[in-house]
C-alpha cells in the first residue's frame, strides 16, 4: 500500500485528480469506479477544470458507482444519482450510456445486484477505483460487523454512518437505513485503487489502516491491505498532524 500525505485538501485532490488524468489518457475507454460524499468533491472540481481548461476527454470513459441509498428517488439531492450528475457528469463530456450507478429503487434487488457485479465484468473490469472511507473504516457501505458480502448486495447502516450523514439530510431520521453497494470482492477485483481521506474525524480508520497488521471485517478497508496496487492519499489533518 502506498502512503501519500499531502499538506491540505486541495493539494489532495489535485494528487487524487492527477492520477484519474494520467489513466484516461494512457486509456481513452477507462472504467473508472467512483465514490461520493464530501471527500471526492474537491477531485471532481479539478477533473471538471481540467476538461473545461485542458480539453480532457471523458467521451469514451465508462464508470461504476460504489452505492446508492434504497427507496430514495433520484430527483431527491441526497440520492447518489442526483450527486454524481450535480458535482461532475453534468460538467464534463461523459456519455450518459456508460454511467453506472447501483439502482436502489429496483423491484427486484437480488436481481439488481447480481447484475451489476456483471455489467462491471462484460465492461472489462474497474481499471481505477476510487474510495473514500467512513469514520468506521467502510468502504462503499461495507460498514463493520461479523461479516462483509462479496459481491454488489443490500446492506443496513451503520449507526455511526447514519449519524455521519445525517449532516446531508433534514433531520437524522429522514437518513435512509438501508442501501445498496459493491461488495468487498467487486472492489478489490479493481485493478488500481486510491483511498482518500481527509480531516480529523477519519484520523482514527486511517490510523488502523496505515498500521497495516490485520486484516478484519471490523475494518473493512483493512482488506485493501491484501490488494497489490493501492495507493492511500490523505491530508495531514487525516494523517495525525496538527500544524
Ligand atoms: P465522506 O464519506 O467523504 O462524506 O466523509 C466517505 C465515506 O463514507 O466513505
Amino acid at each position: 500500500m502506498k502512503l501519500i500525505v499531502t499538506r491540505d485538501y486541495e493539494s489532495l485532490s489535485k494528487a487524487a485528480a492527477e492520477m484519474v488524468r494520467k489513466e484516461i489518457e494512457k486509456k481513452k475507454d477507462t472504467v473508472l469506479g467512483l465514490a461520493t460524499g464530501s471527500t471526492p468533491i474537491g477531485m471532481y472540481n479539478e477533473l471538471i477544470r481540467m476538461h473545461r481548461e485542458e480539453g480532457l476527454d471523458f467521451s469514451r470513459v465508462v464508470t461504476f458507482n460504489l452505492d446508492e441509498y434504497v427507496g430514495i428517488g433520484y430527483d431527491d439531492p441526497n440520492s447518489y444519482h442526483y450527486y454524481m450528475n450535480a458535482n461532475f457528469f453534468d460538467h464534463i463530456n461523459i456519455n450518459k450510456n456508460n454511467v453506472h450507478i447501483p439502482d436502489g429503487n429496483s423491484e427486484n434487488m437480488e436481481e439488481s445486484c447480481r447484475l451489476y457485479d456483471e455489467l462491471i465484468e462484460k465492461k472489462g473490469g474497474i481499471d481505477l477505483q476510487i474510495l473514500g472511507i467512513g469514520a468506521n473504516g467502510h468502504i462503499g457501505f461495507n460498514e463493520p460487523g461479523e461479516e462483509l458480502y462479496v459481491g454488489t448486495c443490500v446492506v443496513n447502516l451503520d449507526e455511526r454512518t447514519i449519524k455521519d450523514n445525517s449532516r446531508f439530510f433534514k433531520s437524522i431520521d429522514d437518513v435512509p437505513t438501508k442501501a445498496i453497494t459493491m461488495g468487498i470482492g467487486s472492489i478489490m477485483k479493481a485493478r488500481k485503487i486510491i483511498l482518500l481521506a481527509s480531516g480529523k474525524n477519519k484520523r482514527e480508520a486511517i490510523k488502523r489502516l496505515v498500521e497495516g497488521k490485520k486484516v478484519t471485517t471490523r475494518l473493512p478497508a483493512s482488506f485493501l491491505l491484501l490488494h497489490p496496487d493501492v495507493t492511500v492519499i490523505v491530508d495531514e489533518e487525516a494523517y495525525g498532524i496538527s500544524r
